[in-house]
């Protein structure tokens, strides 16, 4: 089913407005959603036919995978709200679970050994299937290096299902990327921010699938 999958971007912040735009471009139906309806409808407009809008609850009942294109923080009670719609769903986390330091930075606000995936990962409502995925590269990177000619980037993913692989990394090459599965959500923490496959860590860049496999 993956690339008939139905898709419901919720969140249409920095990552959320990336995703949407890409996925459009690759040809992508989308189903847009955020805190406020006319945010979602004027993004939609903005994006063309392939793009609808619709209240969250009913984005994510539409849908067969929804990305969380919202804060680390606020995942865990969207994710308790919405339990019921998401029952049975794939969900796409991108999240890092950082905040602003003293000095003009940025620190990670969980234990230094512990991932957004595998927090998350525990609040998962029945039958929802969760990816870490989306989250590697800085926004504008996963605008500007999308689609990139002759030689595609890479987004990482994790994931302890493998049986919606397929889904994920379509979603990623819709997305103008190449998938790179790094394995489960016990790998989640080297796709996060600071972690050694992500771009604010010590991967620093997109890669290609050639360097990205010499580092997985
Ligand atoms: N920015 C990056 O470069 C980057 C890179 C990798 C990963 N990420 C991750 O991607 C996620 C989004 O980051 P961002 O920078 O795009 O954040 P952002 O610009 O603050 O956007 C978050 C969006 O989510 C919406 N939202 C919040 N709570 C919601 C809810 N309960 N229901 C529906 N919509 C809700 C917000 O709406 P309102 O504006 O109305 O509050 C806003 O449109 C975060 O987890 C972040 O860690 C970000």
């Amino acid at each position: 089913m993956s690339t008939t999958s139905k898709i419901a971007v919720i969140g249409l912040g920095n990552i959320g407005k990336v995703v949407a735009a890409n996925l459009v471009k690759g040809n992508r139906s989308i189903i847009l959603a955020s805190r406020k309806l006319e945010d979602a409808q004027a993004l939609a407009q903005q994006l063309g036919g392939l793009a609808s809008a619709a209240k969250t609850s009913e984005a994510i009942k539409q849908a067969d995978i929804v990305v969380l294109s919202i804060g680390f923080n606020t995942i865990q009670q969207f994710m308790s709200e919405h339990n019921s719609e998401l029952q049975g769903k794939i969900i796409i986390d991108p999240s890092n679970p950082i905040a602003p330091d003293e000095n003009g930075g940025f620190k990670k606000i969980i234990g230094n050994n512990e991932s957004a995936g595998q927090i998350n990962a525990t609040a998962l409502p029945n039958g929802a299937k969760l990816a870490k995925a989306l989250g590697t590269l800085g926004a504008e990177s996963l605008s500007n290096a999308a689609f990139r000619q002759p030689e595609k980037s890479v987004l990482f993913y994790a994931t302890d299902d493998t049986s919606i692989n397929a889904d994920v990394e379509q979603l990623i090459r819709d997305n103008g990327f190449e998938p790179v599965r790094v394995g489960g959500l016990d790998q989640s923490i080297r796709i996060e921010v600071f972690g050694d496959l992500h771009e604010f860590g010590a991967l620093g860049k997109p890669v290609t699938v050639a360097e990205a496999q010499e580092k997985v």
